[in-house]
């Protein structure tokens, strides 16, 4: 399947593009290399076979986006599902790039309790220890939406965890997954095996 990421860029560390919801998507990734290879790659003495050191469990899910339905809603209606602002801000106007603050919103007056960003990740400072970097993709007008892809260490930890919690969410009742699977992504070579398992 030909997926896109419109309007790709890099912006404080963070690959960012225009999810199909129209919602900037990668603000609650990582900002450095040694974060995103801390939540990603596979390190010694993790439990998994040696050859798979350095390697990384991707989650691919192909999921419908009920376009017409979504464009319906109004702009407030869709942030107040999201848990962000279009742009990346958070409901509070905090900066997209600051941690979120619920602590101070336990009634989710300001970010509802079951918007996709608090569902995901209740807890801003024990973050989902994956990284997402998804495409679009668009089959007509009734089948388009996100080829959502993360990689993470742990697959129970990361992708299946943050997934239970998804269940219920705001958002759940436009979208549809259709296909997916779970793959593993080989270490490149013994160089970067090398290099990440001396430090
Ligand atoms: C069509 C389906 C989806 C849409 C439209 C969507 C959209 C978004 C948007 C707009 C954000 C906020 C910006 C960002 O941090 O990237 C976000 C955050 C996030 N999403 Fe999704 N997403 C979808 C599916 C999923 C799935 C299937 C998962 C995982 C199972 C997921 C996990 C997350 C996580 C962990 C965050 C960051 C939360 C944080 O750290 O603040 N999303 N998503």
């Amino acid at each position: 399947m030909d997926g896109t990421r419109p309007e790709n860029r890099i912006e404080d560390g963070r690959g960012l593009s225009r999810n199909p919801s129209h919602f900037t998507e990668g603000h609650g990734n990582p900002a450095t290399a040694a974060e995103i290879t801390g939540r990603s790659i596979v390190k010694a003495g993790q439990g998994e076979p040696s050859w798979a050191v350095g390697g990384s469990y991707q989650v691919i899910r192909i999921i419908r986006l009920a376009t017409h339905f979504w464009d319906r809603d109004t702009l407030d209606e869709q942030e107040r599902i999201t848990g962000r602002r279009r742009n990346g801000r958070w409901l509070d106007g905090a900066p997209s790039t600051e941690g979120a603050v619920f602590a101070t919103d336990p009634q989710g007056r300001t970010t509802p309790l079951n918007s996709h960003v608090r569902t995901a990740a209740p807890n801003p400072r024990t973050a989902p220890p994956m990284v997402r970097r998804s495409y679009n993709y668009d089959r007509g007008s009734d089948d388009q939406g996100l080829i959502f892809s993360c990689f993470q260490n742990d697959l129970e930890k990361g992708f299946e965890a943050v997934q239970r919690r998804l269940q219920g969410e705001a958002m759940a009742k436009y979208t549809l997954t259709t296909g997916g699977g779970y793959f593993f992504v080989p270490p490149p070579g013994d160089a970067w095996l090398d290099a990440i398992t001396d430090g």
